[in-house]
């Protein structure tokens, strides 16, 4: 396995020359390699194949994806572009269903679209790097507010990877976990987080890029680690919350959240506002993505008479009750099960 490179130079989404690279994740850790997109449908291809992953990424990926779109069907001749136009925003919204930051730019793009008169291109364009660069900012911030929280705490535990990979860059989870570092030293854990292994292929990974040791645990061993009193917070991002505070995240997130209330850990979500959907009044309502058996069934046992199958849900509800505080780059939620995240959509505006 080659070192980790410079942080710098990895980027899950980079837009230049009016065309988006997009890291192949899949690819991680052994080969960093971008695939340069011009069309919306290459993208949320990319997006449903997970070349790129994690809520917020694929949120600016689609975000992107309409601005090339505009790019490739706009003509001053007539409108009819609009709709070639809303029929790849569709085939977007139809690449992943979990993650509501997905929606959340394909909405924000159309109520651009829909005001701009002049240079749509252009506009499209602009709108897309903003969503990008606001939710840099807002890892920035949260990490910061997130570490504010963390005190002096020593054990840390991540789940799958919700790091600048997973986001426009700094990360959610792993932005706290960046900002609390700077402040003192800590032990990071990461459980590999299967069957995609986020956590072993590319947390780890990028922590090593910033120079943060971090410790790998298969996710079977959660719970004797949290026994032997090494972790204070379990510390992970979130793919959509409901109003009243429940939580979707990458599987497994519920297990680690059932855990860390027997064993006295706190457990803290990370998410711009951007990923709660305040239509969704709590978590049973939340679309739960099935992937294929394939992902982690062995190939000698695909056989015709299907006697044994996989089940891979990839996402998982934490209840409000089991979370200690949810961060938000518009403040911060002590106790979610007491009264949701309602309030937070007052702070909120893009
Ligand atoms: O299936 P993935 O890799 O897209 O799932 C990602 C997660 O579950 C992350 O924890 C979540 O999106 C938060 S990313 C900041």
């Amino acid at each position: 396995m080659s070192s980790p490179p410079n942080k710098l130079n990895v980027h899950a989404l980079r837009w230049q020359d009016r065309q988006l690279s997009v890291l192949d994740q899949r690819l991680l850790p052994e080969q960093v390699h971008y695939d340069i997109f011009n069309t919306a449908p290459e993208v949320a291809e990319a997006i449903k194949t997970m070349r790129v992953r994690g809520a917020p990424a694929i949120g600016i990926a689609a975000a992107y994806a309409v601005a090339l779109s505009v790019q490739q069907h706009f003509t001053l001749d007539n409108t009819a572009w609009q709709q070639r136009v809303y029929a790849d925003m569709e085939i977007l919204a139809a690449s992943r269903p979990t993650a509501v930051n997905l929606f959340w730019a394909l909405a924000v793009m159309r109520e651009t679209l829909a005001v701009v008169s002049d240079s749509p291109v252009n506009a499209m364009i602009h709108k897309a790097v903003e969503i990008h660069q606001q939710d840099i900012a807002a890892n920035q911030k949260m990490g910061e507010m997130g570490a504010d929280i963390l005190g002096d705490a020593q054990g840390l535990l991540t789940h799958c990877n919700a790091g600048a990979l997973a986001t426009g860059g700094y990360g959610t989870a792993l932005g706290v976990i960046r900002s609390a570092q700077q402040r003192q030293k800590r032990a990071v854990y990461a459980g590999e987080t299967r069957p995609w292994l986020q956590g072993a292929r590319l947390t780890v990974w990028e922590l090593a890029a910033d120079n943060i040791p971090a410790t790998l645990i298969a996710d079977s061993a959660a719970a004797m680690l949290m026994q032997s009193g090494k972790i204070d917070w379990i510390i992970v991002g979130a793919d959509r919350i409901a109003a009243n505070g429940d939580v979707a995240n990458k599987i497994g997130t519920y297990s680690l959240a059932v855990l860390a209330k027997h064993h006295g850990v706190k457990v803290m979500v990370v998410a711009p506002v951007s990923t709660i959907d305040f239509t969704m009044d709590n978590g049973s309502q939340i679309e739960i993505e099935q992937r294929a058996a394939s992902e982690f069934l062995p190939d000698c046992y695909v056989q015709e008479d299907g006697l044994i199958n996989a089940w891979n849900p990839v996402f998982d509800v934490t209840p409000a009750e089991l979370i200690s505080v949810i961060v938000t780059e518009c403040g911060v939620v002590f106790n979610p099960f007491e009264q949701g995240v309602r309030e937070l959509r007052n702070e909120y505006s893009i």
